[in-house]
């Protein structure tokens, strides 16, 4: 296995009302070269914090990341084009990626400018992207304008924007949360195919755990900034280790049948938890929080082969 982005103890903290609160606190990942990784979690637990701190869109706090081996932590400005060519973001609303006022031939010859491709060879860059995401005859659509496109055919356009300059990496925060039911599945297996005919690295950011089983390997789990559990997505949505991950599967009727454990209740909302100090910070909503949650920090632990939960329920794998 080639390590492809390794990330450990990324930390975001943003000071709020006069004192620091962490939105990420101590994310530690690795990404293969061509596997797909998801993470999952509520609302404001913090993936769409960790993917920009990944993608060096943001700085983190605390924490490295290494691309191919490269630190790339320190990295700013024009020393980062060749990352940024190599890590796309895929937007999560295809109607706020797009400039409204660039034709989509425009949108696509933006990235290969920015990222020095000779002009010569754009319009062979672009017939092949557009083939790709299945936009055919391209130049039905190079002269159109976002608002003439459907929502369907836009977030293949922002597809096509992420591959044009030959990525290794795409991450894809909630990358169909905004479209119509009708319309998921043929946008995601166009990711699933442009990942397996280029040998893309992928990371899926989702609510969805029935989407993330569907297209990641492996899965992490986030609560509060946290990673509760990660392993392998199906062993992880067949076995929960972690209280969360469990409340989570039982929330997702299509996980459920392969559940064998009872739904867990789940008390209270992400307003009642903990937001700093020692303990778990799902011991408020946790059904079988002890004494010891409240003090003890846990750190992600051996708890089966390739996985790991932070919680003192699960035992620690030999
Ligand atoms: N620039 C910022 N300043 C202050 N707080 C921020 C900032 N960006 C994010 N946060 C906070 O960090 C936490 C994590 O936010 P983030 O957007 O990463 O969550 P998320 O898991 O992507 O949520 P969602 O599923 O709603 O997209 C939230 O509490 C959010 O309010
Ligand atoms: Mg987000």
């Amino acid at each position: 296995m080639s390590v492809l982005l390794q990330a450990t103890g990324l930390t975001k903290s943003f000071r709020m009302r006069g004192r620091d609160v962490h939105a990420v606190a101590d994310v530690s990942l690795t990404v293969a070269a061509g596997a797909a990784l998801g993470i999952v979690g509520e609302s404001g637990c913090g993936k769409t914090t960790t993917a920009r701190m990944l993608l060096r869109l943001e700085d983190p706090t605390a924490g490295r990341i290494l691309y191919e081996g490269a630190d790339i932590t320190d990295l700013h400005g024009r020393a980062l084009l060749p990352f940024r060519a190599r890590a796309q973001l895929v937007f999560q609303n295809p109607f706020d990626a797009l400039n409204p006022r660039f034709s989509i031939r425009q949108s696509l010859v933006e990235p290969l400018r920015n990222f020095g491709i000779p002009a010569g060879a754009h319009a062979a860059h672009i017939e092949a992207v557009m083939q790709r995401v299945r936009l055919m005859p391209a130049a039905a659509w190079l002269d159109r304008r976002p608002h003439e496109l459907s929502g369907g055919q836009l977030q293949r356009v922002v597809l096509a924007r992420a591959l044009i300059a030959g990525p290794r990496l795409i991450v894809a925060d909630e990358p169909v949360s905004m479209l119509d039911v009708s319309v998921r599945a043929g946008i995601l297996n166009l990711l699933r195919e442009a990942r397996d005919s280029l040998g893309l690295a992928a990371i899926y950011i989702s609510h969805d755990l029935a989407l993330i089983r569907y297209v990641c390997e492996r899965t992490m789990v986030m609560y509060l900034g946290r990673v509760v559990e990660e392993g392998p997505t199906a062993a992880l949505i067949a076995t929960p280790a972690h209280p969360y991950t469990a409340a989570l599967v039982a929330a997702v009727p299509v996980a459920r049948v392969e559940q064998n454990r009872a739904a867990l209740p789940i008390r209270g909302s992400l307003s009642d938890a903990p937001l700093a100090g020692p303990g778990c910070a799902f011991r408020t909503r946790c059904p079988y929080a002890m004494p010891r949650c409240e003090t003890e920090t846990l750190a992600l632990r051996d708890v089966a082969p390739g996985r790991r939960a932070a919680c003192h329920l699960v035992g620690v794998a030999s």
